[in-house]
């Protein structure tokens, strides 16, 4: 465990997801590097920061690899070069991958999916050298899935028997629901999301393989395969990183 920088006033959890973006990448990246970039509101910070140091040039040559629709209009923005990981500047391959959780336990393994992208975020994580997991405080846990349900990313025609495979599984599914649209959340890739409980603890990579084992599930938001550096953001002021 590191401690890198600490500050004098209490942080509020904005203040702390900009503290642990822009933390991480002043800690990793630098010039030529090819990056895959998270999604959501902590990962956004770092996509920002990484913006802010190419316009005002102390960053260059950068590649990036978004993860979601929400990413990629960022990077735009900003004017962050983006590709595909199967573009020829990129070859499948990235030397860091920054990107944000819902939850995180002891081991680093982590729950992720809340902002739909799990799938692009789990194919760009396994795709990088390097990972790093940028999180506030609030997002350490004991066990995984108990308080944040476990998003799954599935086939819409497989939508009743995967539900009731999860079920056997000892989860409670519940389709996710979109906001200001009716019906049900479509993700970057047309699939749809359940978001599932466990009302016992569960074993996270026992886990992620038996829900990837049923047919029509297309990811799972359980990251157990990876063992990521997690730079946390304190209340105050502190960032921690974890090895
Ligand atoms: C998106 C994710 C996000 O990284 C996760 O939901 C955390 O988001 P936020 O930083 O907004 O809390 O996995 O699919």
């Amino acid at each position: 465990m590191f401690r890198l920088f600490g500050y004098d006033e209490a942080m509020n959890q904005q203040e702390m997801k900009i503290l642990t973006g822009k933390g991480a990448v002043d800690a990793l990246v630098s010039r030529g590097m090819k990056l895959g970039l998270g999604t959501g509101s902590t990962a956004l910070q770092a996509v920002n920061h990484i913006g802010r140091l190419i316009q005002e040039g102390k960053l260059t040559d950068i590649r990036a690899v978004p993860t979601s629709l929400q990413t990629l209009i960022a990077c735009e923005e900003w004017g962050i070069p983006v590709y595909t990981l199967n573009s020829k500047e990129i070859l499948g391959r990235l030397d860091l991958t920054i990107d944000g959780a819902d939850e995180i336990d002891g081991d680093h393994y982590c729950v992720k999916g809340g902002g739909g992208a799990l799938l692009p975020e789990k194919i760009t994580a396994y795709a990088s050298a390097a990972y790093a997991i940028v999180a506030d405080e609030t997002k350490l846990v004991k066990h995984l899935g108990q308080a944040f349900p476990v998003p799954v990313e599935i086939i819409p025609e497989a939508r009743i028997p995967v539900m009731q495979a999860v079920e056997r599984l000892g989860g409670v599914p519940r389709l996710r629901e979109a906001v200001r649209k009716a019906g049900p959340v479509v993700t970057d890739h047309g699939n749809l999301l359940l978001d599932v409980r466990f009302l016992k603890p569960v074993d996270p990579v026992e886990m992620e393989q038996e829900l990837n084992r049923i047919p029509g599930v297309v990811e799972n938001g359980f990251f157990t395969k990876l063992r990521p550096m997690i730079f946390i953001a304190h209340g105050d002021g502190v960032l921690e990183m974890r090895k």
